[in-house]
C-alpha cells in the first residue's frame, strides 16, 4: 500500500456473531493484502476474546479485557482500547444495537473513523447527535448496510435510476429468520431489539437506497405469542407499512421464529411495482443448494459472505460477497481520507476531511442516510407502543404521533 492509502490499525468493539463470521475474517484478509495493520478486539467478556482466539488460531490480535475472570462483565474495556489506540485506527462497532451510540461517540471524541454495524442507532435524536459530532470533527461514520452491495439490490437501484421502471408505486419486503436467533444467538438482548429493528431495517434502507425517497409516515404491528412462552419478553414478528414522500407504500414483514427446519437462516426478498415495470427478487433462494447426510437440505446464498478456495492459493480461503464489499468500502474510504490528510496541519486536515465527507454524503450510508433506517425503526416501535398509531416525520425525520 502507498502513502496515499496507508495501512489502518483496526479496533473491533464486540466479538459476537457478526464479528466472528464477517468482520474479523474480512480484517484478517485485508491485513494479508496490506490494507489493515494490527487488529485489536474489545468485548464485554474475556471469554469472548478466548472464543475468537480458538476460531482464528493463526491470526494474531490484541484482546480487551486482559486477564481476570473470563466471565466477568467489563462493559468499559472498550474505552481502555480506544484510549490506547493509534490515531489512524479504524473502529468497527459490532455490539448490540442499543449500545452503538455511546461507542460511536467515544470513537468520534478521540478523532477515530468508524464503521458501525446496522442500524446506526435506535433513536433519531442519537442519530442527529452522531451526525453533528461527526460533522464537527470531520469523522467518517459508515453504517454497514451490506444489502446495498448485493447485486440483486444494486440491479434494482441501477435500473430504477435509468428510468425504465418509471416511478415506484408500492412494494413488499419479507425478511424472517429461524428461531435460533432470539433463542440462541441473541438470548441476552432479544427483548431490547425486535425482528424489525434487527433485520427489517435492511429493507427500509434498501428502499431508500434504490429510490432516494424519504419516509412520510409509518404504521406498525407486533406479536408476542411464542417467545414469551420460552422465557423471552420479545416480539415474534413485526410488520410495518411505510408511506414515502412520493406517496408510494412499502409493506415490510419480519419475524425471527421460523422453525428450525427452515432451509436457510434467513428467508428474504423484495418486490416493487412501478409505473413502467416490476422488480421481484427472492434474496434467499438463489437457485443453489447443498444436501448432505450431516446437515440435510440447505439453500446456499453464494452472494452474501462466503469463503471460496483462493484461485491463486488453493490452500487458502478467500472471502468475497456483499458482506465483504460493504466493509471494504469503509476501509478504502478511510484509507483515502488518511492518505489525503497525511502531513497536513490540524486545521487543513479538518477542512479537507469535512470536504471529503460532504462529497461522500450523497453516495454512502454516512449518518445523513443511515438516519432513514433509524427513523423508521423508532417509528415502528412508537407505533406499536401506541396501538398501531400513525407516526409522521418532519424534514429532519423527527417523529410525530398523529
Ligand atoms: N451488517 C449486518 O447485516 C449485520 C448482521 C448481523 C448483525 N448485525 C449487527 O451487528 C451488531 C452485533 O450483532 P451480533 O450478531 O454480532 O450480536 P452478538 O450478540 O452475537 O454480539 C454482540 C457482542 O457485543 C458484545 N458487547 C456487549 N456489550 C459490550 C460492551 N460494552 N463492550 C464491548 N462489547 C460488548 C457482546 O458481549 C457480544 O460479544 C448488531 O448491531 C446487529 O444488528 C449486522
Amino acid at each position: 500500500m502507498s502513502d496515499r492509502e496507508p495501512r489502518l490499525p483496526a479496533l473491533v468493539i464486540g466479538g459476537g456473531m457478526i464479528s466472528q463470521e464477517v468482520v474479523l475474517p474480512t480484517l484478517f484478509q485485508e491485513r494479508r493484502r496490506g490494507r489493515i495493520g494490527d487488529v485489536w478486539l474489545a468485548s464485554r467478556r474475556g471469554a469472548t476474546i478466548e472464543r475468537c482466539r480458538e476460531l482464528f488460531p493463526d491470526e494474531a490480535f490484541t484482546g480487551f479485557p486482559t486477564g481476570g475472570d473470563p466471565e466477568e462483565s467489563c462493559p468499559d474495556a472498550y474505552l481502555e482500547a480506544l484510549d490506547a489506540a493509534d490515531e489512524k485506527t479504524l473502529v468497527v462497532v459490532a455490539t448490540p444495537d442499543h449500545l452503538h451510540t455511546e461507542m460511536v461517540l467515544a470513537a468520534i471524541d478521540r478523532g477515530l473513523h468508524c464503521i458501525v454495524e446496522k442500524p446506526l442507532c435506535l433513536k433519531v435524536a442519537e442519530a442527529h447527535q452522531i451526525r453533528e459530532a461527526a460533522r464537527e470533527q470531520g469523522i467518517y461514520v459508515l453504517t454497514d448496510y451490506h444489502k446495498r452491495h448485493d447485486r440483486a439490490i444494486r440491479a434494482a437501484k441501477t435500473r430504477y435510476a435509468s428510468g425504465e421502471l418509471g416511478e415506484v408505486l408500492c412494494g413488499h419486503a419479507w425478511i424472517e429468520e429461524r428461531r435460533e436467533m432470539p433463542l440462541r444467538w441473541f438470548a441476552r438482548w432479544c427483548g431490547e431489539s425486535s425482528p424489525f429493528e434487527y433485520i427489517g431495517v435492511h429493507y427500509a434502507d434498501a428502499f431508500h437506497f434504490i429510490t432516494g425517497l424519504l419516509p412520510r409516515r409509518v404504521f406498525a404491528f407486533g406479536q408476542k405469542k411464542l417467545l414469551p412462552t420460552l422465557g423471552k419478553d420479545a416480539f415474534d414478528a413485526v410488520e410495518a407499512v411505510v408511506e414515502w414522500a412520493n406517496g408510494s407504500v412499502l409493506y415490510i414483514q419480519t419475524s425471527w421464529v421460523l422453525p428450525d427446519g427452515h432451509t436457510a437462516l434467513t428467508k428474504q426478498g423484495l418486490q416493487l411495482t412501478c409505473t413502467q415495470g416490476e422488480y421481484w427478487a427472492d434474496h434467499k433462494d438463489r437457485n443453489c443448494y447443498f444436501c448432505t447426510q450431516e446437515s440435510g437440505f440447505e439453500h446456499y446464498n453464494p452472494n452474501f459472505f462466503k469463503g471460496y478456495e483462493d484461485p491463486d492459493d488453493p490452500g487458502r480461503i478467500e472471502h468475497v460477497g456483499y458482506g465483504y464489499d460493504s466493509i471494504l468500502q469503509g476501509i478504502r474510504d478511510v484509507q483515502r481520507i488518511a492518505g489525503e490528510t497525511r502531513e497536513m496541519s490540524h486545521a487543513d486536515a479538518l477542512a479537507r476531511r469535512r470536504a471529503m465527507l460532504e462529497e461522500l454524503a450523497p453516495i454512502r450510508a454516512l449518518p445523513g442516510q443511515a438516519l432513514v433506517g433509524t427513523a423508521i425503526n423508532e417509528a415502528v416501535r412508537l407505533s406499536i407502543d401506541n396501538d398501531g398509531a400513525q407516526i409522521g416525520f418532519d424534514l429532519d425525520l423527527n417523529l410525530r404521533v398523529q
